[in-house]
């Protein structure tokens, strides 16, 4: 049965988020993808039962550990590194990315202690050669993470309680389920593998091989004929693409670094997160297909949020005591 696709759209995203993903049955068109901008959406509704598992959340500063698998380029580096180093930095013009992690502070643990509002950048490790091949699956994703924890030289520091270990692919590594299923993922290590349990997440540059999934909007896949990409603020696809993804992992690491704290559904090997529940939308009126309203730089750039000297497009989180998912550059606000 072919679904009208509004109510198509509707069934998807009260649950849950939305993607591009290859696995999208009919061709969506421009018009299709304006839906939703009239009404007051944002991922609101009734039935996300999103609870607290009295785990722990990150409440102390917290730190993160960088190490960049494949072939980066300094400049690629710095747009991602003026990401994070921008979380905490108040004086960025409003929207901010600072403004951006307030929703997250919201979240509490059994104490009532706030996720830290501090989140700064640790020690960077480089894996040019490609130690463990340029396939990648889930598991020899935590052995290239122990290979830089018992490192010979500099090893980077065992930071379990409020370190996050970012394991980062460049656009020639495949991981896991990339493309297909996820373009980013955040667990913890195994003891067993990795001698420690430490929050990590992989987060892959998807220039290569499936841009208008993960990189969406700023590239558009096929089936979308006559959509327009928007213009990357930083002139880089796949690399931007990576932000909003690295924003949506550091927000999921911090509210249920070792998932038992934060997230909705009966299901703990599959937790719906604070991040999840609003993938794909960046502003006020965003939801199913429909990023929301974002802002235009005069360069014809698209951005919802200022860093500390660039602009950033990144999604909404959930945010627990209102029931919808906020970011600072909500019209309403
Ligand atoms: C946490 O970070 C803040 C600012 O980033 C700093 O002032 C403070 O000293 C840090 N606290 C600890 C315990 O490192
Ligand atoms: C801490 O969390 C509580 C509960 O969500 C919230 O009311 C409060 O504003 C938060 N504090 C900060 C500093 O974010
Ligand atoms: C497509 O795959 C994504 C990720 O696995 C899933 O969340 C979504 O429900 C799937 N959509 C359809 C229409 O099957
Ligand atoms: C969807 O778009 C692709 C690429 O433009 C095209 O090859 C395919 O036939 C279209 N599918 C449908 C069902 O229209």
């Amino acid at each position: 049965m072919l679904l009208p696709l509004s109510l198509l759209l509707l069934t998807i995203t009260h649950v849950s988020c939305w993607r591009p993903w290859p696995n999208t049955t009919t061709n969506l068109t421009s018009t299709d993808l304006q839906f939703g901008s009239s009404k007051k959406f944002e991922g609101s509704s009734n039935f996300v039962d999103l609870r607290y598992h009295m785990g722990p959340v990150m409440t102390t500063n917290i730190t993160v550990h960088i190490i960049w698998y494949g072939k980066w380029v300094p400049t690629q580096k710095r747009i991602i590194r003026e990401f994070i180093n921008s979380i905490s930095h108040d004086s960025a013009p409003h929207p901010s990315v600072s403004g951006w992690w307030k929703t997250v502070q919201l979240y509490t643990d059994q104490t009532g202690s706030n996720i830290s509002r501090s989140v700064t950048l640790g020690s960077e490790k480089s894996d040019r050669f490609y130690s463990h091949g340029k396939t990648l699956t889930r598991l020899s994703v935590q052995s290239v993470i122990k290979s830089f924890i018992t490192a010979k030289t500099k090893p980077l520091p065992i930071n379990p309680k409020n370190g996050i270990y970012l394991l980062l692919t460049s656009a020639d590594v495949y991981v896991q389920d990339f493309c297909q299923q996820v373009c980013g993922f955040h667990y913890f290590t195994f003891p067993s593998i990795v001698g420690y349990t430490l929050p990590y997440a992989w987060v892959g540059n998807s220039e290569k091989f499936c841009p208008g999934v993960c990189a969406y909007p700023f590239s558009v896949p096929d089936y979308i004929p006559g959509l327009k990409p928007m213009k990357a603020p930083n002139g880089d696809v796949g690399v931007e693409g990576m932000i909003s993804v690295i924003a949506h992992e550091i927000a999921e690491l911090a509210s249920n670094p070792l998932v038992n704290a934060w997230y909705a559904g009966p299901d703990p090997i599959a937790p719906v997160e604070i991040a999840d529940l609003c993938e794909g939308i960046y502003g006020t009126g965003g939801g199913g297909s429909y990023t929301g309203q974002m802002l235009e730089g005069r360069d014809g750039a698209t951005f919802n949020i200022n860093g500390i000297r660039r602009r950033f497009l990144v999604q909404w989180v959930w945010n627990h005591v209102v029931n919808y998912c906020t970011g600072p550059n909500a019209l309403d606000q």
